[in-house]
């Protein structure tokens, strides 16, 4: 049976490009002769009835916007079973006969479960910061998060440099080393922590031991929010003793990394992942996550899809080594 009713949600974390992706559900399913029904706060709104058909015009001027026009939540209820029959009751209510699903791994392990609970046709839509969903080269927000984070990382090297000082930069990841370590790359930090190698607080030390022979006195360090032997702040700290003479600062990013104005490639991403999440639906197709890969949009199940994944580039994490010598 042809799907009739489409609801679209965001949900976790929210990633740039939420926006593009929403708004080419919408107008692809109009195009389909398919309606849309946009579900607020991700599995929150699904299980409160939080939930608004949209139109083509709901989603005029959105494109270039972070943030998402639905919202966005992480749910405790939606783990339950009480929670997810609510939830399931509310599509029943509004005659939604399909989902699409953009989020991170919570959001595509609610999406498992859902699907194969009530039968419920779900397609997910990677979309997360973190780069860190299997089944995709990228992830809808990641470029985005990676340009805002040089951006601000670019401003603390001048005034690193004019007062020779070091910074400790913690960048966001909580698992996931993609914004450290490319970031790490294109700024040209001496030195990068990140959560998928242990032990650096060592190298760091080293590197800080051989920085004493040379001129330069000012450093950009970045460390990864989910670094595994502490966070900017501790590790700083830790240089600091051992190496009393230098001046040094932290600065937490923080937030603002996953806000503003989508990148081109982010709204490109998610504009080709939304558009083809509805043609699959109307194909009769669900079950999985949608991602590209080597410019082709890939279907992977979701059982594959959930599974932990790191896109962590070694030979990338070597060339930054060598590069910051
Ligand atoms: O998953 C994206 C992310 O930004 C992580 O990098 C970070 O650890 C986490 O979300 C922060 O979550 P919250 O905004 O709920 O504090």
């Amino acid at each position: 049976m042809q799907v009739k009713n489409i609801g679209v949600f965001t949900s976790g974390g929210d990633a740039p490009g939420m926006n593009a992706a929403i708004r080419a559900v919408v107008r692809t399913a109009v195009h389909q002769h398919v309606n849309v029904f946009g579900i607020y706060r991700g599995y929150e709104g699904l299980i409160n009835d939080e939930i608004k058909q949209l139109t083509t015009f709901d989603v005029a001027n959105i494109i270039q916007r972070g943030g998402t026009i639905l919202k966005s939540a992480r749910s405790k209820d939606f783990e339950t079973k009480e929670g997810r029959k609510k939830a399931y009751k509310n599509l029943l209510k509004h005659s939604i006969d399909g989902l699409i699903a953009i989020g991170g791994n919570g959001t595509y392990t609610g999406a498992k479960i859902f699907s194969e609970e009530f039968n419920v046709p779900i397609i997910g839509l990677p979309g997360t910061i973190d780069n860190d969903i299997f089944g995709t080269d990228n992830t809808i927000g990641s470029d985005t998060a990676l340009n805002n984070a040089i951006w601000a990382i670019d401003k603390i090297r001048d005034t690193a440099a004019a007062h020779d000082r070091v910074f400790f930069v913690e960048v966001m990841g909580r698992d996931s080393g993609f914004i450290g370590l490319n970031a790490g790359v294109a700024v040209g930090a001496e030195a990068i922590l990140i959560p998928e190698i242990l032990n650096d607080t060592k190298l760091l030390l080293a590197h800080f031991e051989k920085q004493k022979k040379r001129e330069k006195m000012f450093s950009i360090v970045i460390v990864t929010e989910g670094n595994k032997e502490g966070n900017a702040i501790d590790l700083a700290n830790i240089v600091r003793d051992n190496f009393p003479y230098l001046d040094i600062r932290v600065s937490v990013l923080g937030h603002m990394q996953r806000g503003g104005s989508p990148t081109a490639a982010d709204r490109i991403l998610a504009s080709k992942l939304g558009y083809s999440a509805v043609n699959a639906l109307v194909a009769g197709e669900h079950g999985f996550a949608l991602g590209i890969v080597a410019n082709k949009i890939v279907q992977t199940p979701f059982s594959e899809a959930t599974q932990i994944f790191s896109c962590f580039d070694e030979q990338l994490w070597k060339m930054a080594k060598i590069l910051s010598l």
